[in-house]
């Protein structure tokens, strides 16, 4: 959520910073800020609105000079997206942007009034700003005011800092929300994510919680909160330019649909040894999932949607029960749990709130615990007994994809590799899954090639609804939520995923004339069910869509549109049935002419609860 950025080097400062906040744009954002050292005076420029809002604010009156500052874009959580509310926020010596929450703020703003200060906005991150000011007055030293500072908020949060007295110096600290510091020649970066210093530089050292980061002249140093300097292991990004580009593509998520095959390939050949799924560099050895006797998995969103998928897989080849829970419930509700139980929380960006506390409470109830995840060193990885990367390259849209998709494929991984740790499957049986896993990202560019065309014809038929139906069965029933999901994110038009068979215990009532339902039937044993709910509301003048297997023959007058899908074993079409329904979604929203990458009131990494 929201996206910091700072620098120290020899460029002009509000490009670079302006530059890379566009590459944390994908995190959600409604206003934007930047504060540059000019002459050795604090100069803020900051609005409401887009990136661009700001830029076209800077035209006019005049974009800051100089080689150090700090950028923010916002995701409000205390006060509305205002021009005030807009970071930076200052005290009288200091300057800062924020991402994440103050908890405490109320009571520190309380006596910081007591104390003589007075506030602007209504944000938390301004008795950050107060605060420091405070302990500087008492110091004079930069660091010691941000180690006071810090012992005395109660939340998450990243801050970048720069103090009057110090115009060759930005500050920087980190509590649980992501902060790396980039190391160029001669310059020095701090950011939210990797993509916005890949232009400059691939080289960073990953911040860890209560870590203080000083740029200056000298490149970046690393403190601890006992003012201690820390040896920190130099990372080197392994994704490249590209990677936070579009490449000629017109949106992230059409780029990211198109990145698909290439993504189950990269996550799924390394896990694969003499035709055997092997997840053992994974720390899972077959006598870990021999152990484990019951499953749960924790996530928010689209990961959520992938468990769900992995629920049927899993029970259904290696028979142990599995849960699946959203986060912001699990970790609230006194879970019950021991050491036979694996909680699996799944995460793209591993970052997500929720997951990260639900990952805590379960290790502290003493089950075993497993993240998927696709940021390398992000908190989720960082905290899981035993990890399993995605390998999709940073996703960028926030309607979640690729890494849906390679979420999936690790979970089918999982699902086999425990069948036959289990001896619910034999030997032969596992490697004609793994093969058949093999021919899915042929099958998706199949897909991709011949669908395009008429889910964007499709799409062109839904926009006008006001609200649709996606319905299926079984594995279709779970592929449908995430459907729904992509479809409401990023067109704004509602939907809700049902069960067929439970339709007609109520939300049949909402089907009226012309209502789209998109029927998803991809599964041999349930088709007869799912055409029987179909004609259910086809009864009752719904317009049908129906996802299909190739070659399936569909009565007549069932099918309004009909989208026919590559075979290959039920177990897998959630898979290929996926990518039509992430096709109409962005063509939806993007006949509509909204945001595709970038939808309101959307953060690609929840990092606050
Ligand atoms: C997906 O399109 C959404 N943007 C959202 O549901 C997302 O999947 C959810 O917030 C979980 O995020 P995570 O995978 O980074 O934990
Ligand atoms: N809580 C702060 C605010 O509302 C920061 C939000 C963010 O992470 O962008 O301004």
């Amino acid at each position: 959520m929201c996206g910091i950025v700072g620098y120290y080097g020899y460029r002009d400062c509000s490009d670079v910073l302006v530059d890379a906040l566009s590459k944390l744009e994908y995190r959600g954002y409604d206003s934007a800020g930047i504060a540059v050292f000019e002459d050795g005076n604090i100069k803020i420029a900051k609005s409401k609105g887009r990136l661009s809002d700001l830029v076209k604010k800077m035209e006019k009156t005049g974009k800051p000079k100089g080689i150090a500052g700090i950028g923010h874009t916002r995701w409000a959580t205390h006060g509305e997206p205002s021009d005030i509310n807009s970071h930076p926020h200052c005290g009288k010596n200091v300057t800062i942007v924020h991402n994440g929450i103050i908890e405490n703020y109320r009571k520190l703003k309380d006596y910081l009034i007591s104390q003589g200060k007075t506030f602007v906005s209504d944000t938390d991150t301004e008795v950050v700003a107060q605060l420091l000011d405070f302990y500087y007055c008492r110091h004079s030293d930069p660091v010691k005011a941000i180690i006071e500072t810090t012992e005395d908020l109660e939340g998450s949060f990243a801050l970048a800092i720069m103090f009057n007295d110090y115009p060759e110096y930005i500050f920087a600290l980190r509590r649980e929300s992501p902060l790396i510091v980039g190391v160029g020649e001669n310059e020095s970066f701090i950011a939210s994510d990797v993509p916005a210093i890949l232009k400059y530089t691939k080289n960073y050292y990953l911040l860890e919680h209560n870590e203080i980061a000083v740029l200056g002249r000298y490149g970046a140093k690393i403190y601890d909160l006992h003012y201690q300097k820390l040896q920190k292991e130099l990372k080197t990004a392994d994704w490249d330019m590209d990677a936070a580009e579009k490449c000629g593509y017109e949106h992230f998520m059409i780029k990211e649909i198109n990145e698909q095959p290439t993504s189950v390939k990269t996550t799924v050949l390394p896990r694969i040894k003499d035709g055997m799924p092997t997840l053992e560099e994974c720390g899972i050895d077959d006598s870990f999932l021999c152990g484990i006797r019951q499953i749960h998995i924790v996530a928010c969103g689209t990961a959520m949607h992938a468990g769900v998928v992995g629920k049927y897989a899993i029970e259904k080849l290696a028979r142990v029960p599995v849960n699946v829970e959203i986060a912001s419930e699990f970790r609230y509700k006194s879970p019950i749990l021991d050491k036979s139980d694996l909680v699996i929380i799944i995460s793209q960006s591993g970052e997500t709130a929720d997951s990260l506390a639900a990952l805590k409470l379960a290790k502290s109830l003493g089950a075993k615990t497993l993240g998927i995840v696709n940021v390398k060193g992000s908190s989720i990885a960082r905290e899981a007994e035993k990890l399993i990367y995605t390998l999709a390259g940073p996703e960028i849209a926030v309607a979640s994809t690729k890494a849906y998709m390679v979420q999936l494929s690790v979970m089918y991984l999982f699902a086999f590799r425990l069948a036959f740790a289990k001896g619910k499957i034999s030997q032969s049986e596992c490697e004609n899954y793994i093969k058949l896993l093999n021919e899915i990202p042929d099958k998706i560019s199949e897909v991709i090639e011949n669908q395009l065309e008429n889910s964007q014809y499709i799409a062109s038929k839904l926009i006008n609804s006001d609200s649709l139906l996606y319905i299926g069965r079984g594995l279709d029933y779970a592929l449908s939520m995430e459907g729904s999901l992509k479809l409401k994110e990023i067109s704004y038009i509602h939907s809700e995923a049902y069960a067929a068979g439970e339709l007609k215990h109520g939300t049949i009532s909402l089907v009226t004339e012309g209502m789209p339902v998109i029927a998803v039937a991809t599964q041999d044993d349930l088709f007869d069910k799912t055409i029987s709910n179909i004609k259910e509301v086809k009864a009752r003048g719904a317009t049908t869509i129906v996802v299909l297997k190739d070659g399936v023959e569909l009565p007549s007058d069932v099918a309004d549109y009909i989208i026919s899908l590559p075979k290959t074993i039920d177990l897998l079409m959630p898979m290929i049935a996926c990518v039509p329904l992430q096709l109409m979604a962005y063509y939806s929203a993007l006949l509509r002419g909204n945001d595709v990458d970038k939808p309101r009131n959307l953060a690609k990494s929840v990092t606050v609860e």
